[in-house]
C-alpha cells in the first residue's frame, strides 16, 4: 500500500495538507465522516468515510495505508487509539501543539520501534518552526543551559465555525501532565517540569523585518520539543497567540477555575465549536519561529526561521514528511520533525533560517 490518509479530511488543516500532497505528486485519500462534505474536499480523490475515530481506526487496521495524517483534534483523545491501529502497517503523523499529547505520543517510542514504524507528532506550524531553530542552533554543540522559543503566527481566517477539533484542543487543558495543573502553564527548570503562569514570561521581540510583538508563557508542544532538541535543564515556551495584555492576565485564574469543572468544560466547548469567526486576512507578512540558547560560558545564539502563512505551513510540514516516509526517509520510532529530518525538513517546506548572531 502505498496510500497517504488525511484524516479529518474536511477540515481547514486536511484541505491544507491534501493541496500539499497534490503539489508533492501524492494523491490524498480523504478520510471524514460526512461523505458529501468529503467528496466535495477531495475533488476527485478517493475517499474514506468512517462516522468515528473508532471506526476510522478499523479502517486502517483494514486497508493498511502506507502513512496516516491525523488533524483530528483534542489528539490527547484521538492519537492513542489512532496510533495503535497504525503500527501495524502504518506510519503515523499528527498536528498535535500541547504538551498533553505530544508527550503521550512521544512516550509510545518502544512500541513504534518495534513495530518497525514511525510515529512523528507535533507535524504543525508552532512545533516544527520552533524545534527546527533549536536544532539549527544546537547543532554539533553541547546542552546550553537555557532555551527560549517564541512562536509567532501570520494566520488568515477563513469565515466558518471554530469547529470541536479545534474547541476541544484549546479547553482541554493539559490532563495528566506532571508539574502542575490542568489549567496551568508549564516550563522546565532543573531538567523538570514546573507549572509557570500562563501569559507569564512576556517579552517584546523586535522580528527581523523590523516590527515588533509581544510573546508570553504557554504549555504548547514547543517546550517538550525544545528540550529535547537542546538538552537545556531551563526552557520556556512563548507565543504572539498568549493573551499577554493584564487584563486578560487578571481574569484568568477565574476562567481556568472554572474549566477545571467538567461540565462547564463541556458546555464551554460546545459553545466555543458553534462561534463562528470572520474572515481575515494574514496580520503580516511572514510567520516566525525564533529560538535563543545561552550556554554556562555565556554564549548565546539567536535564530529565527522565516516562512509564510502558518495553516499553508501545516499543510506543507505533514505533507514534506509523509513524502520523506513514502521515500523510505524515516526511522523507527517516535519524534517531533526536525527530531526527525533536522533542519532540512523547514527548508524543504518554504522556510527560511536567519543567521544566528552569536555574542559573548
Ligand atoms: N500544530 C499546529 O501548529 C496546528 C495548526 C493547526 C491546527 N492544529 C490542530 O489541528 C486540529 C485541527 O484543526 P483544524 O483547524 O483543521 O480544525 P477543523 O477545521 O475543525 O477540522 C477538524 C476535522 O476533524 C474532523 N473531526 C472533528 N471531530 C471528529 C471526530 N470526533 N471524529 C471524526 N472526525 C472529526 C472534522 O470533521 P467534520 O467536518 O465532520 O466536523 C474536520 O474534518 C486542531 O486540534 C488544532 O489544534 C495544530
Amino acid at each position: 500500500m502505498t496510500e497517504v490518509w488525511v484524516l479529518g479530511g474536511t477540515g481547514r488543516s486536511g484541505r491544507a495538507i491534501a493541496t500539499a500532497l497534490r503539489e508533492r505528486d501524492i494523491r490524498p485519500v480523504l478520510a471524514g465522516r460526512d461523505a458529501e462534505r468529503l467528496t466535495a474536499a477531495a475533488g476527485g480523490d478517493r475517499t474514506v468515510v468512517a462516522a468515528s475515530v473508532a471506526q476510522t481506526a478499523a479502517e486502517i487496521r483494514r486497508q493498511r495505508p502506507a502513512v496516516v495524517i491525523n488533524t483530528i483534534g483534542p489528539f490527547t483523545a484521538t492519537a492513542p487509539e489512532l496510533v495503535r491501529a497504525c503500527l501495524p502497517a502504518s506510519h503515523y503523523v499528527d498536528l498535535a501543539n500541547d504538551i498533553a499529547a505530544v508527550a503521550a505520543t512521544l512516550g509510545g517510542n518502544a512500541a513504534a520501534a518495534a513495530a518497525g514504524r514511525t510515529v512523528v507528532t507535533g507535524a504543525g506550524f508552532g512545533v516544527t518552526a520552533t524545534e527546527s531553530v533549536v536544532v539549527k542552533l544546537c547543532e554539533g554543540r553541547a546542552a546550553p543551559q537555557r532555551v527560549r522559543v517564541d512562536m509567532v503566527p501570520s494566520l488568515a481566517m477563513e469565515a466558518g465555525a471554530v469547529g470541536e477539533a479545534l474547541a476541544g484542543t484549546l479547553l482541554e487543558g493539559l490532563p495528566g501532565v506532571e508539574g502542575g495543573r490542568r489549567f496551568q502553564g508549564r516550563g522546565y527548570r532543573g531538567g523538570r517540569l514546573v507549572a509557570a503562569r500562563l501569559g507569564g514570561d512576556a517579552t517584546r521581540l523586535t522580528l527581523p523585518d523590523g516590527t515588533a510583538v509581544t510573546t508570553a508563557g504557554m504549555p504548547l508542544g514547543e517546550l517538550i520539543a525544545a528540550q529535547r532538541a537542546s538538552g537545556a535543564p531551563d526552557v520556556v515556551a512563548a507565543s504572539s497567540e498568549a493573551p499577554s495584555s493584564p487584563l486578560v492576565r487578571a481574569v484568568l485564574p477565574l476562567a481556568t477555575a472554572l474549566l477545571a469543572v467538567g461540565p462547564v468544560r463541556s458546555f464551554a466547548r460546545r459553545r466555543l465549536a458553534a462561534v463562528t469567526v470572520a474572515a481575515r486576512p494574514r496580520p503580516r507578512e511572514h510567520s516566525w519561529g525564533h529560538a535563543i540558547a545561552r550556554w554556562a560560558d555565556g554564549t548565546t545564539r539567536e535564530g529565527w526561521l522565516r516562512l509564510g502563512e502558518a495553516q499553508a505551513w501545516t499543510g506543507a510540514v505533514p505533507a514534506e514528511i509523509a513524502r520523506r516516509l513514502l521515500a523510505g526517509e524515516g526511522r523507527p520510532g517516535a519524534y517531533t520533525p526536525a527530531a526527525l529530518f533536522g533542519p532540512s525538513l523547514a527548508e524543504s517546506c518554504g522556510g527560511e533560517f536567519l543567521t544566528a548572531e552569536i555574542t559573548r
